[in-house]
């Protein structure tokens, strides 16, 4: 898999995919992670990306000319299964939607700055729109490095034992059970029993009601189905 990144700081995505999961999925050749100055594309003689936005409003909107232009070079040099935009206002990211990223080939990822990106752009060129929660970051840079992490974790070979991310909390709509590691007692504090005994299917329903009562607990709303995100993707573009 590989994915691109376009980004107007690309100093901040220097750390995320240098250690780690996607660190080491890089080295081994399992992902590639690219990331791209949007000054690049810059026509500007000041290499300027921004533009006043029409109807008065303050703040700055990203300038199309460098956005199309570096979405245009990359696209001519590989197909790109989804071209994300990282903003606050798209759909809220899903385990759901992780899944189905981590089985592309090519990602296209385009982080947001300032006001946004004019919305013929969001309308034409971008194939899915991506918030990670209902807050508002300086940019798309840190949204994309959680989407990415979340996404290459998924990309067979990336973690060692690839059934540990299928017990991972959301795979099954659920929260993941508690773990526990050694010593046996600490701080007085006990190992629940089943866990020591070694009878795996007595262990794995333990499990499946200590899943089930956290979640019903912390995110009753997982059970209610009731998130009620959509899944951003939108109609197929034939001008992609
Ligand atoms: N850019 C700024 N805030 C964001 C968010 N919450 N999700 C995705 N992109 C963003």
């Amino acid at each position: 898999m590989r994915i691109d990144i376009l980004s107007a700081v690309p100093a901040l995505l220097e750390g995320p995919f240098s250690a780690s999961i996607v660190g080491r999925a890089q080295k081994a050749g399992i992902v590639e992670v690219v990331v791209h100055d949007i000054r690049k594309w810059s026509t500007n003689k000041h290499k300027k990306i921004d533009d006043p936005p029409y109807g008065g409003e303050a703040g700055m909107v990203m300038a199309i000319q460098p956005i199309v232009d570096a979405i245009a070079e990359l696209k001519s040099q590989r197909p790109y299964d989804e071209i994300i935009f990282l903003t606050p206002d798209g759909p809220r990211l899903e385990q759901g939607t992780v899944n189905q990223l981590s089985m592309a080939d090519n990602l296209l990822m385009l982080c947001g700055h300032y006001k946004g990106i004019d919305q013929r752009i969001r309308e034409t060129v971008i194939t899915r729109e991506i918030s990670i929660g209902d807050y508002v970051l300086s940019g798309g840079e840190l949204a994309a490095a959680v989407l990415a992490d979340a996404i290459v974790r998924l990309v067979p070979g990336a973690i060692g034992d690839g059934a540990s991310a299928l017990s991972d909390s959301f795979q099954d709509g659920l929260l993941a059970p508690p773990v526990y590691t050694r010593p046996a007692e600490w701080n007085g504090l006990r190992v629940p029993e089943v866990l020591l005994g070694g009878d795996h299917a007595k262990i794995e329903v333990w499990k499946a009601a200590q899943a089930l009562e956290r979640t019903q607990r912390l995110r009753p709303d997982l059970l209610d189905g009731n998130q009620g995100q959509d899944d951003g993707k939108k109609e197929p573009d034939s001008r992609r």
